[in-house]
């Protein structure tokens, strides 16, 4: 990975130290890559890995950690099998159950809750890495942040905790705003994009293994990118199919980049026509000039209030985000696609 070794090396000390963490940042960023990264460095240690991604409801919530409780093996499993035994728990079958008939089906709540007490009652026998991805989604289930600070706030120093998630205002709330369960309970950190230095460090190595030299690329790639780590490391790849030792890194790139364009065209459409019209709007101007007031908003004929409420949607679904008080859109690819598709 392109210049997360220090990130890597905080989060892995801070889970040693048993500090709560939320790994903050925008969509696609790595933070997924890096908490596995984490999880691969504590060799001693298993990892409980919950996915929420756009979980529903209590009996989503309760599914999810039941099958993370499932997968780790060898002893941590026999522990806490033997311990959910003991409380008629079968680990991995709270699906099967849940999907049953309904005289049959157990509370998901107290599913859940049994299925916490197996978690924190292991992690006292077991050295434990507890990671939830995807977090914001629990926002949309009422009670089960609650229920999971019930379970887990008095057992933060027999396990290591991590939170991360994709929609970073709703991320942030929940653990800065009073009325959230997990308020004050967590240091937030960030994950930022990649510095020029370190894409030219990660291409010019590279390049160099098969025996290219990468010109000036990498920094043609990071002045379109603003160093977006996922869309940096596609349009790298793009360039290097077109690599060619006769010609220029303005010409790899620029092929690398159409090539890339003519792959993501169709997706783009797609994700732009599911955007409510003042969104669409509030997009492209923003694609432009960085800003919902201006020229671009005149020519859109931006309404004020449409804009001001667009722009905060976008904010919190992770579409855009404020760069040192300029408003990006998060995707480079995306922002491009929307000066090329909308030329005005
Ligand atoms: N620093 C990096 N160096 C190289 N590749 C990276 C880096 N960061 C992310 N990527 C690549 O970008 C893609 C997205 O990464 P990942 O899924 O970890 O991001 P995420 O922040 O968890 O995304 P999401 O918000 O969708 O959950 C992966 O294919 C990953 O390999
Ligand atoms: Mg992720």
């Amino acid at each position: 990975m392109v210049e997360r070794r220090e990130l890597v090396a905080d989060l892995v000390e801070r889970v040693t130290e048993r500090r709560v963490t939320v790994l903050l940042g925008p969509r696609r960023y790595g933070k997924t890559s890096v908490l596995r990264r984490v999880a691969s460095e504590l060799s001693e240690v298993t990892t409980v890995w919950v996915d929420l991604y756009e979980v529903a409801s209590s009996a989503d919530v309760a599914v999810r950690f039941d099958d993370a409780l499932a997968g780790p093996t060898g002893r941590w499993q026999t522990a806490a099998r033997n311990l959910a035994l003991s409380m008629s728990l079968n680990l991995g079958m709270v699906k099967v159950e849940l999907a049953g008939p309904a005289r049959l089906r157990p509370d998901p709540a107290i599913t859940f809750a049994s299925t916490l007490d197996v978690l924190v009652r292991t992690a006292q026998r077991e050295p434990t890495l507890l990671v939830i991805d995807e977090f914001s989604s629990i926002a949309r289930v009422p009670g089960a942040a609650g229920l999971l600070r019930t379970a887990i706030q008095h057992h933060y120093g027999d396990l290591g905790l991590v939170f991360a998630g994709s929609h970073p205002s709703m991320m942030r709330a929940l653990f800065t705003d009073r009325a959230e369960p997990f308020y004050g309970q967590a240091d937030l950190i960030e994950i930022g994009s990649i510095s020029a230095a370190a894409l030219e460090e990660t291409v010019r190595t590279g390049f160099a293994q098969s025996e290219r030299d990468s010109g000036g690329l990498a920094a043609l790639i990071h002045l379109f990118s603003g160093g977006h780590p996922q869309r940096s490391m596609q349009l790298a790849d793009a360039a290097w199919r077109n690599w060619d030792a006769a010609t220029t890194a303005e010409d790899w790139w620029a092929a690398g980049l159409d090539d890339v364009r003519h792959g993501t065209g169709e997706g783009m459409e797609r994700i732009y026509s599911h955007f409510e019209r003042g969104e669409r709007d509030v997009l492209r101007s923003i694609a432009r000039s960085g800003s919902i007031y201006g020229a671009e908003a005149d020519l859109l004929e931006l309404a004020k209030g449409t804009a001001t409420h667009a722009r905060q949607t976008l904010l919190d679904s992770g579409d855009l985000f404020d760069k040192g008080g300029e408003l990006r859109v998060v995707d480079p690819l995306f922002a491009d696609w929307l000066r090329q598709r909308f030329p005005i």
